[in-house]
């Protein structure tokens, strides 16, 4: 099987960014955990800052992947053009979050992604990505 995680803008951050919120786990310290529990799955990981980049990758790995694990970030609240491309690819898109982004700011309750993607996971800190991992497999 193969999943590609997409991480949105900040998020190369994590470890460093908010810890109070986000924790003090970097990002490429959590995957090689993840990857050491799932030898079977591949596994990859793409970050990037840049809304357009998120998109291209949607649509690279949309129809080949079993699943996309994508974590917006702020673009989350604001892109429809993400909406569009979680709706343009065949392969099913996990929304996840690290914090409970219901427990924030309000404009933080609203996603623009999650009526396109397959569920939603959020509030779990990192453990948030394996159990989006749990749920392709079950797909
Ligand atoms: C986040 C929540 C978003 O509201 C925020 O903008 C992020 C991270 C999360 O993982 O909790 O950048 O997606």
């Amino acid at each position: 099987m193969k999943i590609q995680i997409i991480n949105g803008p900040n998020l190369n951050l994590l470890g460093k960014r908010e810890p109070g919120v986000y924790g003090a786990t970097s990002f490429e310290d959590y995957l090689n955990e993840l990857r050491g529990r799932y030898p079977n799955l591949q596994l990859d990981y793409y970050q990037s800052n840049i809304e357009g980049e998120l998109i291209d990758k949607i649509h690279e790995v949309g129809f080949n992947y079993d699943g996309i694990i994508l974590n917006a970030g702020a673009y989350t609240h604001t892109s429809v053009a993400l909406q569009d491309a979680i709706r343009a690819v065949k392969t099913p898109v996990v929304e996840v979050h690290i914090s409970n982004v219901h427990k924030r700011e309000e404009f933080r309750h609203k996603s623009m992604i999650s009526c396109a993607c397959a569920g939603v996971i959020c509030g779990f800190g990192m453990n948030s990505y394996r159990l989006a991992v749990e749920a392709i497999i079950e797909l």
